[in-house]
């Protein structure tokens, strides 16, 4: 039986030659918004790997937009070319479809890289004024935000419009607006992080109101024939916060404004949430939003497995799925799915003798013959 998993999917003009995305990853190695040579190794090596496409990491829209100061951006003409360096040399080498993820921190900016802690900065580290939909912080010790005014929404808008622009400069396949982990739209989404009394807070008409405007107005900006996508947190997994119910809805009116497909996500907003992590543990949000908004899925969290992997499209669960630690972990992940799979993946010309069904001597040796299946 054919594979799912290794069956091309188009969204308008883009055709990605298999169903697996390399979530997108903060790298918190970036300078300034610069992407740096590590951008360069990281992508480059997931993208000579065969995944369907790769989507570049969170990148800020504006400085303050960044969660730490080693986030990528797209802000300013350095960042445009410290970036095209590491697009150029994923285009030379590999095959995959290359998206980025456009993003504003909001409230949760201004954040030490994890490996230093992940919490906010300090003054004398460099902190800077945050902003988000109300001045409520996301938990105790955390910045307070000044709340956007319409100018200051305008302002944010326009940043997420110029990051398009540049993105097309960079001649990037795909783009993505952050509406997930608490970041500034699912701010706006979320009861917990928007306690406004005007148009765009209160019901969930209003709550989505800023996230679908600058949906709207990223869905004109970016060429037609180039698919536009948004990544949701589709439950806080905590009483009083975004529902599944509401993101069925909000992904309805996503769709209606030519949004071709909905990364789902959850949790991020809510810093007393609890996760019950698990195997496929997001994947029946992302089936009920297929079903119910009519709109492409991409499955993401703790899928590990290819068998796995296969089954949630195979069921209808999803049209797509991403995985980022398995590739953190194994970045030729792509590869050993389609070998589990006996489905065919691309392989740069330097790395073919690495194909197992041109190495049999080494796979015995290694204690480990694999059957193919069917
Ligand atoms: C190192 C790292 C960086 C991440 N950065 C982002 C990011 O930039 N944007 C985003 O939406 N999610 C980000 N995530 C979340 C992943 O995209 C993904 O949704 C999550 O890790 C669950 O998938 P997994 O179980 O396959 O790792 C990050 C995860 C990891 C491990």
């Amino acid at each position: 039986m054919t594979s799912q998993l290794f069956t091309p999917i188009a969204l308008r003009g883009l055709t990605q030659p298999n169903r697996i995305v390399v979530a997108p990853m903060c790298q918190y190695s970036a300078i300034d918004g610069s992407a740096t040579d590590w951008h360069i190794l990281h992508l480059g090596s997931l993208a000579v790997a065969g995944p369907g496409l790769v989507m570049i990491e969170a990148t800020g829209v504006e400085a303050e937009g960044r969660i730490t100061p080693g986030c990528l951006g797209l802000y300013s003409d350095a960042n445009e070319a410290a970036l095209s360096r590491a697009v150029d040399a994923c285009r030379a080498y590999g095959k995959a479809p290359i998206g980025i993820q456009l993003a504003h921190a909001g409230r949760k900016a201004s954040c030490h890289v994890p490996w230093q802690g992940g919490g906010p900065l300090a003054a004398g580290d460099g902190a800077w004024q945050t902003v988000g939909p109300s001045a409520v912080s996301f938990d105790d010790g955390w910045h307070t935000p000044r709340a956007l005014d319409r100018a200051g929404m305008d302002h944010v808008k326009a940043a997420f419009l110029a990051a398009a622009g540049r993105a097309q400069r960079l001649g990037l396949d795909l783009i993505e607006m952050h509406s997930a982990h608490g970041y500034l739209m699912h701010q706006f989404l979320s009861p917990f992080s928007n306690r406004r009394t005007d148009e765009y807070g209160g019901s969930l008409e209003n709550r989505m109101r800023f996230p679908l405007e600058v949906a709207r107005a990223l869905r004109q900006t970016w060429p037609e024939d180039k698919p536009f996508g948004v990544r949701i947190s589709a439950s806080e997994w905590m009483d009083g916060g975004f529902t599944i119910d509401e993101a069925v809805i909000y992904c309805r009116a996503l769709k209606a404004i030519g949004c071709d497909y909905i990364c789902v996500s959850s949790g991020g907003n809510a810093a007393k949430a609890r996760i019950p992590f698990g195997p496929n543990y997001q994947v029946p949000f992302a089936a009920r939003i297929r079903k119910e908004a009519g709109i492409a899925t991409r499955a993401v969290g703790l899928i590990v497995e290819p068998h796995q992997a296969e089954a949630i499209l195979a069921e209808g669960e999803a049209d797509m799925v991403a995985l980022a630690r398995g590739f953190l972990d194994d970045p030729h992940w792509v590869w050993h799915a389609a070998e589990a799979l006996g489905a065919d993946a691309v392989y740069p010309p330097q790395y073919l003798r690495c194909k197992p069904a041109t190495w049999p001597g080494a796979r015995i040796a290694r204690g480990e013959p694999k059957t193919k299946v069917a």
